[in-house]
């Protein structure tokens, strides 16, 4: 066993642990720091039920190391949600077109359209539904999520619209 110590942040807190190396992040997140949103389901990057966002990237933390994640910024389905417990748009989304039924893939799919969207503002409809393609949902027939996609795209696409007209100032 070989043992590292690693420091991160997770969803705006700074974690210092101590870990072995063959720990994968997934593992780490749940088990270390209590993240249990992350869900661990094939552990062999098919099932992108484990995704968190690692430097805004949407990686498979079951294919990471947690020594890798060593200086980086994670981010979790726990952190999507304003302070305030407002939802983020890609879970209001999702809640509002019943795009979650067990909610098992839901962490998942909900960390990779945060990140297409947040990365790509004019990102379109088949491109959310191209990076779906590495989410299994065992649940919804994936038509729930797709609703949530076009609700999604139709904000983004007002947003857009709205900058353009007055001058790309942000709103909030
Ligand atoms: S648990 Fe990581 S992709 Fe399935
Ligand atoms: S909602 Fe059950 S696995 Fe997707």
């Amino acid at each position: 066993m070989s043992d590292h110590r690693i420091e991160l942040i997770v969803n705006g807190r700074r974690h210092a642990a101590i870990v072995d190396a063959r720990s994968s992040l997934g593992e780490f997140l749940r088990e270390a720091l209590g993240y249990t949103g992350t869900h661990l389901a094939c552990e062999h990057g098919v099932c992108g039920a484990c995704t968190v966002r690692v430097d805004g990237m949407a990686v498979r933390a079951c294919l990471m190391l947690a020594v890798q994640a060593d200086g980086c910024a994670v981010v979790t389905v726990e952190g999507l949600a304003a302070a305030d417990g407002t939802l983020h748009p890609v879970q209001q989304a999702l809640k509002d077109n019943f795009g979650l039924q067990c909610g098992f893939c839901t962490p998942g799919v909900a960390i990779t359209l945060a990140a297409v969207t947040e990365n790509n503002p004019a990102v379109t409809v088949e491109e959310m539904e191209q990076a779906m393609s590495g989410h299994i949902c065992r649940c919804t027939g994936y038509q729930g999520i797709r609703r949530a996609i076009r609700q999604l795209a139709g904000q983004l696409a007002g947003q857009l619209a709205g900058e353009s007209a007055g001058g790309g100032h942000e709103h909030e």
